[in-house]
């Protein structure tokens, strides 16, 4: 990680080796913090964050889902501290992080009382699956890790907690020699990947799980509205894990990954495991728009 001059913590620029926290800081006994992932890019008109308000949004709306009132900042305060710390950071590029959490002063299953912390950090964060992930594709396992069900109600929320078991799908891909994994819902049906939105491309149209038992990206959302500028049909379906081998093509989407081509699932090539025409045009209508280089969708980008 690249380390920068500040973290904003409660209000205030912390210089970033002092951004710590008490050992008896409730979130991290009980994972009982909400978070958001946010990227920020290069543009001619200086660093653009995408998509800012719909990201503060989220934060606010996960920290409903899962109970925690009396938030000490509004939306409209954490939008105007998540531009300061890019701004004050000097950042051109990177990722944001803002996280709601209870701090110090309560333990036990129960909040009543507890003080709610907010910190947001930036720095600079390159390609999550790497320059030869973007451009050749990675390889996929299918969890055996069962994704949150519909009728819990943080699978539209980014709770901390509940990423343990994006956390350990992760580690058992990577342990069994793939990249990234494809999570199943309870029944079998393809849901999402540990910190991404899932694609596939049949007979020229994109395929998608619908919202039900999925977080619902954001650059899922950039990615439907993008493909339908491009003339390309968005369906969204439940995809049977027997579906994934037979799609011509196959992207994942997230902020910190991005639009990310999938080689192989399995083991098995995936058409012809280099990345196919619409994900390729789809990766560059995304990269033109969080460039600044998209006019009819300027309206995404936040200056700093
Ligand atoms: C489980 C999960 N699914 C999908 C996504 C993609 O969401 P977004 O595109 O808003 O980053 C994320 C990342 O936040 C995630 O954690």
């Amino acid at each position: 990680m690249q380390e920068v001059d500040f973290i904003w913590l409660n209000g205030k620029m912390v210089p970033w080796k002092e951004a710590t926290t008490h050992f008896l800081t409730h979130s991290l006994h009980y994972g009982t913090a909400v978070f958001e992932g946010i990227r920020f890019y290069k543009t001619d008109k200086g660093p653009a964050i995408f998509r800012l308000g719909d990201h503060v949004k989220r934060l606010f709306e996960s920290a409903k889902i899962v109970g925690m009132k009396n938030l000490p900042f509004t939306e409209e305060q954490v939008f105007d501290a998540i531009k300061l710390v890019v701004k004050e950071n000097k950042l051109e590029s990177g990722y944001i992080r803002p996280l709601f959490y209870y701090g110090y002063g309560k333990m036990g299953m129960d909040t009543i009382g507890a003080k709610i912390d907010l910190g947001i950090a930036a720095w600079p964060w390159g390609a999550y699956h790497g320059f030869e992930g973007v451009q050749n594709g990675i390889s996929m396992k299918i969890s055996s890790i069962v994704r949150h069900s519909k009728n819990s109600p943080f699978v539209h929320s980014k709770v901390s907690g509940s990423y343990y078991k994006s956390t350990f799908a992760k580690m058992d891909a990577l342990d069994s020699g793939f990249d990234e994994a494809i999570m199943l819902d309870a029944n079998g049906i393809v849901a999402e990947c540990t910190g991404e939105n899932l694609f596939l491309v049949k007979e020229g149209k994109l395929v998608t799980p619908g919202e039900k038992e999925i977080l619902v990206g954001i650059t899922r959302d950039s990615i439907m509205q993008l493909a339908k500028d491009e003339g390309i049909e968005v369906v969204e379906s439940v995809i049977e894990k027997e579906q994934l081998n037979s799609a011509d093509e196959c992207f994942i989407t997230g902020t910190a990954a991005e639009i990310v081509p999938v080689g192989s699932i399995e083991g098995k090539t995936l058409g012809s495991g280099k990345p196919g025409s619409i994900t390729s045009k789809l990766q560059k209508a995304y990269s033109d728009l969080v460039h600044g280089k998209n006019e009819k969708r300027i309206k995404w980008l936040d200056f700093v």
